[in-house]
């Protein structure tokens, strides 16, 4: 195992609900360093390009219409393991197949609206932190 960074987002929904700081506490419990964070509203346009991978997906549309409809809080995070990690404490993509005291099964309403998105991929999560947070580096 390697210290390893991910990106994590608060999405909308939870921004909506006004539960970011369930989300940031448990990102702190679970030992993350928080190297970058800010809230923005993200444009359809950045939306797209960070999920340019989904283009052409049935969902694509939905996803992007969600991810900017209002903001979100973007976190380069840091901890050994981290990709994984993050995954676990998040849970599955769909919240109805999510474990009990993942963030997507407590927060989460729809595969759509799950409440936080994590890398999928060290290389992934290197490249997602840049998207968002260029110079991390230096933090
Ligand atoms: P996330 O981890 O942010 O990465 C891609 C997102 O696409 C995913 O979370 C889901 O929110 C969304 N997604 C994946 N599959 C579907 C689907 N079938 N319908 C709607 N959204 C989806």
């Amino acid at each position: 195992m390697s210290v390893q960074r991910t990106l994590a987002i608060i999405k909308p929904d939870v921004v909506e609900k006004r539960q970011q700081g369930v989300v940031l506490q448990r990102i702190l419990d679970e030992g993350f360093r928080v190297l970058a964070m800010r809230q923005a509203r993200l444009s359809r346009q950045a939306v797209e390009g960070f999920y340019a991978v989904h283009r052409g997906k049935p969902f694509f549309d939905e996803l992007c219409d969600f991810m900017s409809r209002g903001p979100v809080v973007l976190l380069a995070l840091e901890r050994e393991n981290a990709v994984a990690h993050w995954r676990a404490v998040i849970g599955a993509t769909n919240p109805a197949n999510a474990e009990p005291g993942t963030i997507r099964k407590e927060l989460g309403s729809s595969v759509g609206e799950n409440a936080v998105h994590g890398s999928d991929s060290e290389e992934n999560g290197a490249r997602e932190c840049d998207y968002f947070f260029a110079g991390v580096d230096q933090a």
